[in-house]
């Protein structure tokens, strides 16, 4: 069997530490909190654990909580029972934790939920039951629940916007997904990956260097989201085996006025440095990192003068 985990992919010891906690997750049923910025992974994370923990047979069922409306949202969660209201579906409808009954129920976009649904999903996550509208008896129901967010929960519980009650029931493991501007080693690889993915099978291209070095010292907003999107562009508007800088203008124009060429050289010494710092002042390893030969790294270090 394949290790669910392997498909987030990255070494960097952020990575490899988070693969590790989230398979400890996953060999229990306790709540996971899954909290990172846009694009981070935390939809794979959810996957993965769900496909790696005892529920693998049961149904994983995601809710996004700030796509269904307020009004909604407890028959979407919990159910309604037959003639409930008006335009009620006849013998009722199960909502999304009986529909995960025995699996996983990921609640995504959590910090979204309005104050008196807060209240109600306290009540099932801790009893482990739910009150279908308009039903007399409660159901029991057997799930483990993932929620994730990519606000800061702890920060809303301050400012009164989200129920410490509720914020204590679904931090029990809590998994920080970290941005991939903090983990710019794994960039290489995650590029190589996307690439395979996205292209077509056969003749995958490959990033030249200077595309490479300017992807690292970019910022990524949308994380990973972000880069499979650039990538994709760049399979589109690419010409032969291997994409160039050019294929990436955002990441050079970010430090505003200049010339291209000279952004992208900022860029560039931005990713050296950023590259020496974390190989502790190592050339061979920074070199490695960046995925340049030496040689190729120390010319670039005499034309940028970032060697100093
Ligand atoms: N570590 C990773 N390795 C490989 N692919 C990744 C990794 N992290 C994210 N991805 C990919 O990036 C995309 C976004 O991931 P995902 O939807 O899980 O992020 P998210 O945190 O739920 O984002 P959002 O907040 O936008 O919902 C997906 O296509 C996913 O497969
Ligand atoms: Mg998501």
């Amino acid at each position: 069997m394949t290790d669910p985990f392997a498909r987030l992919i990255g070494n960097s010891s952020a990575m490899v530490e988070l693969r590790r906690l989230g398979r400890l997750a996953a060999g229990s049923s306790a709540t996971v909190l899954l909290l990172g910025e846009s694009g981070t992974g935390k939809e794979l994370m959810a996957r993965a654990i769900h496909a790696a923990s005892g529920r693998c047979g049961g149904p994983f069922v995601a809710v996004n909580c700030a796509a269904v409306p307020d009004g909604l949202l407890e028959a979407e969660f919990f159910g309604y029972a037959e003639g409930a209201f008006t335009g009620a579906r006849r013998g009722g409808k199960p909502g999304r934790f009986e529909q995960a009954h025995g699996g996983t129920l990921f609640l995504d976009e959590v910090g979204e939920l309005a104050q008196p649904l807060q209240a109600k999903l306290l009540r099932a996550v801790q009893e482990r039951e739910v009150e279908p509208v308009g039903a007399t008896r409660p159901v029991r129901v057997d799930v483990r629940v993932i929620a994730a967010s990519n606000r800061d929960l702890g920060e809303m519980v301050e400012r009164r916007e989200f129920r410490l009650d509720l914020y204590y029931r679904l931090n029990v493991v809590a998994l920080r997904m970290p941005a991939l501007r903090e983990r710019p080693e794994d960039l290489p690889g995650l590029a190589e990956h996307l690439l395979g993915r996205l292209g077509k099978a056969g003749a995958v291209p490959c990033l030249s260097p200077e595309a490479l070095a300017l992807l690292v010292a970019y910022s990524w907003p949308g994380n990973v989201r972000e880069m499979e999107n650039w990538l994709e562009r760049a399979l589109v508007l690419g010409q032969g085996p291997v994409l160039g800088p050019e294929l990436f203008p955002e990441a050079g124009v970010k430090t505003g006025e200049g010339s291209w060429r000279r952004s992208r050289s900022e860029a560039e010494r931005a990713a050296l440095v950023g590259a020496l710092a974390r190989a502790g002042g190592n050339k061979a390893a920074a070199a490695r990192l960046l995925g340049l030969s030496r040689s190729q790294f120390y010319e670039k270090l005499n034309r940028l003068g970032a060697g100093e």
